[in-house]
């Protein structure tokens, strides 16, 4: 028999850029009885939901809710907004943003996929160019990725939409925050972004299962003579069905529980607290790479992500070698490096449901670990994060005040 939680002692540390740790609190919601999806009681859990959802998406428009992993929130947004033979504009960002742009040449769109060095976010200037460039507006929608959960470089969404409004381009711009909704600063309504894709299993805290598509009017307004064939995904009859607090088919009641209880608690925390404390954690982590003399991959400072952090393998060691013996030795999951990055770089997740104590766990499993892999690096990645979290200066003064003479 499988055991599920086969580990010796203590809290196994999942510090994958998700699946990320699930709450107590969003555990226990979830093991409440199933309730009849079709009467009141659930009426009134979805009619909360919804409202809750605009807040984190921040905004004022429709969310709408899938059973299913955010790849088919990636199709749902595609399918429904656009017809065979479109041109979407894509940017090789990463390992996401290459599957993203496998999924719409299978769906029929005809995609201009910009390459990158998978160690940049996308570039306005760019962007501007070639929207400049597309005189007839073939154009009809972009996509990107606005946190590249396979590199940690995040794109700058608010740049990119003045980019995009330098040319007066008329298409759709479509934004997936998988790795970003709830954990970084991301406004769909503000920074006029018509499709935004979501997943649960990341800053939402909850286990994989849910994705998501935050929808402008425009958007909407597109879908109404987009000829992608779509049935599942289409919008406008679970719009309709949710009106009244239903879904045109059976939701993920349980999950829905969970979601229920993680926008409780996000909006509890307070959204400008969670994207604090995961900068907090995000900077902290890039303290302790650079201490131990490792890279990160992201190339630009203000392109870093604060929900995970790759950091470089030095040449002539594995990246998976190195995992693998964290996690036999620490019980600690860290990310493995995707698609061509594979076995070169390895990833910690600091997203989600957590605090200063379980990023220094991780990151003395990583410390230990370097040691224990005969991986190339200096001692005090620990300690530089530790200072930083405990605020350096205030430290280093204690420090002074004990080693001063009296
Ligand atoms: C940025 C990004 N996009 C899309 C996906 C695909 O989502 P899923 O694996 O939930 O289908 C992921 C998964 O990690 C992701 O990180």
């Amino acid at each position: 028999m499988l055991r599920l939680d086969d580990h010796p002692s203590g809290r196994h540390f999942l510090q994958i850029p998700g699946p990320t740790n699930v709450p107590d609190r969003i555990l226990r919601a979830l093991d409440h009885p199933t309730i009849d999806h079709r009467g009141p009681e659930f009426a009134r859990l979805t009619v909360e939901i919804l409202g809750g959802l605009k807040k984190i998406f921040q905004t004022s428009g429709p969310v709408i809710i899938y059973s299913a992993s955010g790849t088919g929130a990636w199709e749902a947004a595609l399918a429904n907004t656009l017809s065979p033979g479109d041109r979407v504009l894509m940017f090789e960002t990463g390992h996401f943003a290459t599957l993203w742009r496998k999924m719409a040449g299978k769906l029929g769109l005809d995609i201009d996929f910009v390459a990158g060095d998978w160690q940049s976010g996308v570039d306005p200037a760019l962007v501007t160019a070639k929207l400049a460039e597309d005189k007839a507006h073939a154009i009809k929608a972009i996509a990107v990725v606005h946190n590249e959960t396979s590199t940690g470089v995040t794109s700058r969404i608010p740049l990119i939409r003045e980019a995009i409004d330098r040319t007066a381009h008329p298409a759709l711009f479509m934004v997936d925050t998988i790795s970003s909704l709830a954990s970084m600063d991301y406004r769909h309504g503000e920074w006029g972004v018509d499709v935004t894709v979501a997943g649960s299993q990341k800053g939402l805290m909850l286990p994989p299962g849910l994705s998501f598509n935050a929808v402008s009017d425009k958007a909407l307004a597109a879908s109404r003579t987009a000829k992608l064939p779509r049935s599942y995904f289409g919008w406008d009859e679970i719009i309709a069905s949710n009106r009244d607090g239903y879904f045109p088919y059976t939701p993920s009641t349980n999950l829905l529980y969970g979601l229920h209880e993680a926008i409780d608690m996000l909006l509890g925390e307070g959204l400008p607290q969670v994207f604090a404390r995961h900068h907090r954690h995000g900077e902290a982590t890039r303290r302790a790479a650079r201490a131990w003399g490792l890279s990160i991959l992201c190339r630009n400072a203000a392109e870093y992500s604060d929900s995970l952090t790759a950091i470089v393998m030095p040449d002539g060691h594995d990246a998976d070698v190195f995992r693998r013996k964290v996690l036999e030795r620490y019980d600690l999951s860290l990310g493995t490096g995707l698609g061509k990055l594979a076995g070169k770089v390895f990833r910690i997740g600091h997203l989600g449901f957590f605090n200063d104590l379980m990023l220094c766990g991780t990151l003395a499993g990583v410390e230990m670990g370097l040691g224990l892999a005969a991986v190339p690096h200096r001692a005090g990645g620990v300690q530089a994060a530790l200072e930083f979290l405990s605020d350096g200066v205030s430290a280093k003064a204690a420090r002074a005040r004990e080693v001063a003479p009296s």
